[in-house]
């Protein structure tokens, strides 16, 4: 009987630590894992932070003050009635997430950090911002993930610690700088920094400022599809404000039907960079400018 009392009370206790997280939509599960994923190099739902029970999700407060004090008291403060609205975990979580990753307070101790050479450069007009925006990653990043699109599933996956920048640029002012860096747990961190070089909570509004990492997700990790990359290889004829356009790379209709990149964002990545990049090698092959390892890929991925 005692036993049962205790087990009882314990239950009980452990059940007043755990918070319910609400979020919508079905990719709920696969948010929450990023969102404490940031605040733990463990599986979020196996070290008893994250726990599914049916369709909802509950935190377990005591685990999370081990990895973030300061959101486990964000959180229970933002509480109603034991359960945390959507917008009270996002908004949590934006508080603390930039500490938890150890992001760089400097875009120039960022670029020290995460060094990037032979660097390639993709620029496209896109939904994010009215600005140009130049991406750029490491060449050889890229090709590794060409190299392995079999070997991971007939997916394009990036290394741990591959870097990918978006620059917004004004002419050639760089207004503000947004970057992914690859985790280990298959999720990229998300990072806005501003036109002196300061991380940044959020974008420059172009129809509203992007919070950082909350807003960043919600289109990286959707199914939703934007233009310019949708039409690839054509331009859009329609698109909802201003001009959208994608300027780097040729334009090969069966490469766009081979990694159905943007649509498939194996790696929650929605540019076009393998897409564009063999379009390239295949035109340099035609012209017979190609090197035996450029040729190699292509003959490894069939086309
Ligand atoms: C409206 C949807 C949307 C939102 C919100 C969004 N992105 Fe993106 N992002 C895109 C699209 C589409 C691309 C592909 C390039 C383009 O068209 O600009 C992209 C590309 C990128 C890239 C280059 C790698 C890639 O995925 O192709 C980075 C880095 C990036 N975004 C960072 C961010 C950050 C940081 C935020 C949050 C501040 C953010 N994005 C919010 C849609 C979005």
């Amino acid at each position: 009987m005692r036993i049962v009392a205790l087990l009882l009370l314990i239950a009980a206790c452990s059940s007043a630590e755990q918070l319910e997280v609400t979020l919508e939509g079905e990719g709920a599960e696969r948010l929450l894992r990023f969102y404490f994923g940031s605040y733990t190099s463990d599986d979020p739902f196996e070290t008893g932070l994250l726990e599914r029970r049916g369709d909802r999700f509950y935190v377990g407060l005591a685990v999370l003050r081990e990895y973030s004090p300061e959101l486990a008291q964000g959180l229970k403060a933002k509480a109603s009635d034991g359960i945390v609205s959507p917008e009270s975990l996002r908004a949590a979580v934006q508080m603390t997430y930039y500490r938890a990753r150890n992001l760089p307070e400097e875009l120039s101790e960022f670029n020290d950090r995460w060094v990037t050479d032979n660097v390639i450069a993709f620029e496209v007009h896109g939904p994010v911002t009215n600005y140009l925006r130049r991406i750029t990653l490491a060449e050889p990043a890229l090709q590794s993930a060409i190299w392995d699109y079999y070997e991971n599933g007939e997916k394009i996956r990036y290394a741990i610690g591959t870097v990918i920048k978006a620059e917004h640029l004004r002419g050639t002012r760089v207004v503000e700088t947004t970057a992914m860096v690859r985790r280990s747990d298959g999720f990229w961190d998300f990072a806005t920094y501003d036109s002196a070089g300061v991380l940044a909570s959020h974008t420059l509004p172009n129809d509203r400022a992007l919070v950082t990492p909350t807003e960043c997700a919600g289109c990286h990790f959707g199914k939703k599809g934007f233009e310019p990359e949708l039409s690839w290889p054509l331009d859009p004829t329609q698109t909802p404000d201003g001009i959208r356009k994608w300027y780097t790379g040729s334009r090969d209709i069966e490469v766009a039907e081979f990694f159905s990149e943007h649509l498939r964002r194996s790696d929650t990545l929605l540019g076009l960079y393998a897409t564009t990049y063999v379009s390239d090698l295949r035109e340099r092959r035609r012209a017979g400018t190609l090197d035996s390892s450029a040729i190699a890929l292509l003959n490894h991925l069939g086309l």
